[in-house]
């Protein structure tokens, strides 16, 4: 149980962020297939990343870590002894199996009971495609599977159903391996960290319109060294609680502004928040600033469509500042938040009305906020999903405050959450 106490004045002062988790993954994965070392800093030692260290030393990686910085050496990838675990980690599983199809190695992965009970035919579909062979266990291809030997894939062009950045990572690294180029067709941009880092590593890649081309190589030449830059995803609870909390002013320190995934400061700009991007730098490929944030009063407002995947894991904070805003907030088109580590429409309805009364509506992919109902004191159940804990926890500290069941679960992408709040 953890006990989260009203705010009693505004947030004031300066904060950092852990580094992205996205980036983080892809860092550990892309720095393995090198043969030079590369030094990751400012990576996040959350869980998910966690993770993916483990399964990249199980295939071969040297790691060697201090605190949040990393040094990874490849030495190429061999048939793991056990079977790997991605634990909580979508991205974990996803981008991995993606580089173990073309692989000539079997490889057997499980996770925790959230991710056994996630969608894994979106990945193996296009996979099967290119020519691997990976074994699920029912027709959803739930964990555990295993990815058989293969032999050479075969380069496709993919139109994707769904904007998912972890499907389409997952076809680009198999498509490194590929006997021709594969061309990846997204309905909308989703996060483009997979594509920036493999240019980064000196591979070939094109982009027309939402289309992706990756060519074939096996020359990677690493960097020596790669900076992850504060997650946006993390900063988004302070984004929000200083938003919504009058007298706030506080300036968040180096956060990545990747336009793929800055969709929460437009829509909070569209409601009426300020929030400034100042001292901005490029740092491997990618974008950061540093970000002002003052309290200001909220409208409703409505969207959907092509800006969800640039806010998809921000929906529960974004949630929490809809219910302080005057009016009603309607954010369409965001059913992939039900195959998330738990399905957040429901625990957003079912949890955030517990302190919100009335609040909060959901259909099956649209999620409706009715604005400044009456706040009270709630005991809420995390269902052990970090996002959930954190949404919460702001949501408390702004309202009547809040007490958790499990909020350990933050150790995934922010271990030190609770001592900033
Ligand atoms: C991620 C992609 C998104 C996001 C997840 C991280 C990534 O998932 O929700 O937290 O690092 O590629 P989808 O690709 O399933 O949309």
């Amino acid at each position: 149980m953890k006990k989260i106490s009203p705010l009693t004045h505004g947030l004031r002062g300066v904060i950092e962020v852990p580094g992205d988790k996205s980036i983080s993954h892809r860092a550990i994965i892309l720095s393995s297939l090198g043969d030079s070392p590369v030094e990751v800093t400012n990576f996040l030692a959350g869980a998910d990343c966690l993770s993916t260290v483990a399964c990249m030393k199980a295939l071969g990686a040297i790691v060697e870590r201090t605190d949040d910085r990393i040094l990874i050496t490849g030495q190429g990838l061999h048939e793991p002894d056990n079977i790997l675990d991605a634990g909580n980690s979508g991205t974990t599983l996803r981008l991995l199996m993606g580089l173990l199809a073309p692989q000539k190695f079997l490889t057997t992965f499980t996770g925790d009971d959230s991710l056994r009970r996630r969608p894994m035919a979106r990945v193996i579909k296009p996979l099967t495609l290119m020519g691997a062979s990976i074994v699920g266990r029912n027709l959803n291809r739930n964990l555990p599977i295993t990815i058989l030997p293969a032999e050479r894939l075969h380069g496709i062009t993919y139109a994707m159903p769904v904007a998912s950045a972890q499907v389409k990572s997952a076809i680009l690294l198999a498509g490194l391996y590929a006997d021709s180029p594969t061309t990846i067709i997204e309905p909308y941009p989703s996060r483009d960290h997979t594509e920036k880092m493999l240019k980064a590593f000196g591979v070939r890649l094109e982009r027309i319109g939402n289309a992706i081309t990756i060519f074939p190589t096996n020359k990677f030449t690493a960097p020596e060294s790669i900076d992850v830059p504060g997650d946006i995803s993390s900063a988004a609870y302070w984004i929000v609680l200083a938003t919504i909390k009058g007298g706030s002013d506080v300036t968040i320190k180096n956060v990545g502004v990747n336009d793929t995934r800055t969709g929460i400061i437009d829509v909070l700009r569209r409601m009426g928040a300020t929030i400034e991007l100042v001292n901005e730098r490029i740092s491997g490929g990618e974008r950061s600033a540093d970000l002002k944030v003052v309290a200001s009063k909220l409208h409703g407002i409505e969207f959907g469509g092509e800006i969800i995947p640039r806010l998809i894991d921000e929906v529960p904070a974004l949630a929490v500042a809809a219910a302080f805003a005057e009016g009603t907030t309607i954010i369409r088109d965001v059913g992939e938040l039900r195959v998330k580590e738990t399905d957040r429409l429901a625990a957003i309805v079912e949890e955030f009305n517990k302190i919100s009364p009335a609040t909060f509506e959901a259909t099956d992919d649209t999620l409706i906020i009715h604005g400044r109902h009456e706040k009270t004191f709630a005991t809420c159940n995390t269902r052990a999903d970090h996002r959930m804990a954190m949404s919460l926890a702001i949501f408390g500290a702004a309202a009547e405050g809040v007490e958790l069941d499990d909020a350990d679960c933050v150790n995934i992408s922010y271990p030190n959450f609770f001592d900033v709040l």
